[in-house]
């Protein structure tokens, strides 16, 4: 197969406090798993996230913390970072949208968009607290929802009802800071985005990329389109994020003034490569400008539904009206929800696991394994803790942690751990042959649609065939009565010992790599199987002396999810 080059990017998580599994299973945990199957297929791959860390949240948060926002960011993007390496995902850089990079270039590109025509600077109304002496933007303040009548409704969105808000439209609008009501509409300027003006480019391209799109993606972009485009606010009255400068001058008036978050944060996704460049010696331009080598670059963007029009519209209007030779999303998934029981994650409400207490618990493979078995892809998905244990007690332990357990450890207490020459292939393995191909060509093609949760099922079915013929085989019988044939089972159960793990990698990494050290398989012959045939049952050179790996999974006891679920706020 010729190599390709792919960069892949996770939506970036947001900075105010550690994510939950939900946010894990719809982002980053399938950037990672599509990324290890592309590179185990020998593309040259850049896997690329960071923290989002500006906006009106994280300075709330800071503040609550009693940090200043700078500490708050470092502490917090230090903990999702650890986080992320417990979960094995193989970022090539982690980045933070507060980078220097980021400032530079989301500077660059608002430069860019207002010599080209589109950006414009406005005066427009907005509510200012006289007792704090500033602006309110967004979250800072609160008050009664025009639509609902919950008098807790933010300024960007009402949680009772979920209508999207601009703070002007809250009715007793209240300081989020102070309390206060001592507040006043003042005029203040604005840099708008004119999206209306790129509306005929944007969707010339959304009708390009359809076919590489799955529907949810598409019918999402072309809904925002269908409505019509809105000049869009990319400045705010705050001190923490990208400021209004270019060439280190601030504009005139806007020196008490910031990028609105949902503008700098997918540029992040530049910035992330040249922090990477930074970092590693390595060159940027050639993942990202068409003009330097980009334009054979596959580029998949992985996120939840709630980000889809960001990444289809609002992010392609900055790079298609930067007039530049960006490169541009080719192929995007989205994912629905992970539910918790069927209702929603809360943190406040202790319903839910979260990160790093899910790694207190058990290893990031369990979780890993479950997240993507259950992926959710067409609908959401519930994620409930006996639906975990299901998974791994049954999947993972008794499927495939048993096949591999059982097999090597006959071959070391009966062959020293050899793999043996000789004997004939029967019936019983031309048909076993002939059913795992099939099945590896299935696996594959679910990587390559990136079907997450089907990839994972027909992996489990595979394993399930090797448990059938070592069942019908029963090299422990035969070593009694025909010690040819129970050595032939023994070394064919090897092969799809490696071969299991090398299908597992994606998805349980550090146990997989686990089974394949033992079977002393260099990292170099840990490659995906494309095009390969009936050769992969007989690859472990014969004479090769193999360990059996521990117990690779433990099970999960019914009272340790009643546990659990107590501390959890379970069903
Ligand atoms: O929805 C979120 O959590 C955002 N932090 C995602 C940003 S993705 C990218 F565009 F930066
Ligand atoms: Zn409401």
């Amino acid at each position: 197969m010729t190599k390709q080059r792919f960069l892949i990017t996770s939506a970036l998580p947001y900075i105010n406090g550690i994510k939950h599994l939900g946010n894990l299973a719809g982002s980053m945990l399938p950037a990672d798993v599509h990324a290890r199957f592309r590179r185990m297929q020998g593309h040259e791959v850049l896997f690329l996230c960071a923290t989002d860390e500006h906006g009106t949240p994280a300075e709330l948060a800071a503040a609550e913390a009693g940090k200043s926002v700078q500490d708050y960011c470092l502490e917090q993007h230090e903990i999702q970072k650890t986080a992320g390496e417990g979960f094995h995902l193989s970022f090539d850089h982690f980045g933070r949208s507060s980078s220097s990079q980021n400032y530079e270039l989301t500077q660059h590109f608002a430069h860019i968009l207002e010599q080209n025509g589109f950006i414009e600077e406005r005066v427009s109304k907005q509510i200012f607290s006289i007792d704090d002496n500033r602006f309110l933007p967004d979250r800072y303040v609160e008050g009664t929802c025009p639509k609902c009548g919950f008098e807790d409704a933010r300024g960007d969105q009402c949680d009772n009802c979920g209508t999207l808000l601009d703070p002007m439209d809250l009715i007793n609008p209240r300081s989020k800071i102070s309390g206060s009501k001592n507040v006043e509409v003042r005029d203040t300027s604005h840099l708008f985005l004119c999206q209306p003006k790129l509306e005929k480019n944007i969707g010339d391209w959304v009708e390009a990329s359809k076919p590489n799109w799955p529907h949810l993606a598409y019918s999402i972009a072309k809904k925002w389109l269908d409505e019509g485009l809105q000049d869009r606010a990319i400045t705010r009255d705050l001190s923490w994020g990208v400021p209004v400068a270019y060439n280190g001058k601030a504009r005139p008036g806007f020196e008490n003034k910031v990028f609105y978050v949902w503008f700098d944060a997918p540029i992040e996704y530049i910035g992330a490569a040249q922090e990477w460049a930074q970092k590693t010696g390595n060159d940027w331009q050639r993942w990202w400008r068409k003009d330097k080598g980009a334009d054979d670059v596959t580029y998949v963007e992985f996120m939840g539904k709630d980000n889809v029009a960001f990444h289809t519209v609002s992010f392609p209007a900055t790079i298609l009206g930067s007039n530049e030779p960006w490169k541009l999303v080719d192929r995007l998934k989205a994912f629905n929800w992970v539910t918790w029981y069927g209702g929603k994650f809360s943190t406040s409400n202790k319903r839910g696991i979260f990160m790093d207490a899910a790694l207190d618990l058990m290893p990031g493979d369990y979780w890993r394994w479950y997240l993507m078995a259950n992926a959710p892809e067409s609908s959401d998905a519930a994620f409930t803790l006996e639906g975990f244990q299901a998974a791994v007690n049954s999947d993972l332990a008794n499927v495939f942690g048993n096949f591999i357990n059982r097999i090597t450890k006959f071959a070391v207490s009966k062959f020293d751990g050899e793999v043996k020459s000789g004997g004939e292939y029967g019936d019983i393995e031309h048909e076993l042959f002939k059913n795992i191909l099939e099945k590896m060509a299935q696996i594959n093609q679910c990587h390559e649609e990136m079907e997450f949760r089907k990839a994972a099922a027909e992996t489990r079915a595979m394993w399930v065939l090797g448990n059938e013929y070592l069942q019908t085989k029963a090299p422990w019988s035969l070593f009694k009565t025909d010690l040819e044939q129970s050595a032939l089972g023994v070394r064919v159960g090897l092969n799809l010992c490696a071969l299991f793990a090398i299908a597992a990698i994606p998805f349980i990494p550090e146990t997989a790599n686990k089974v394949l050290d033992a079977l002393g398989i260099p990292n170099e012959n840990r490659n995906w199987w494309d095009g390969a045939g009936v050769e992969v049952f007989d690859a472990l050179p014969h004479g090769l002396k193999i360990n059996a790996p521990d117990l690779l999974f433990q099970k999960i006891e019914d009272a340790t999810v009643a546990e659990w679920a107590d501390k959890f706020g379970g069903a």
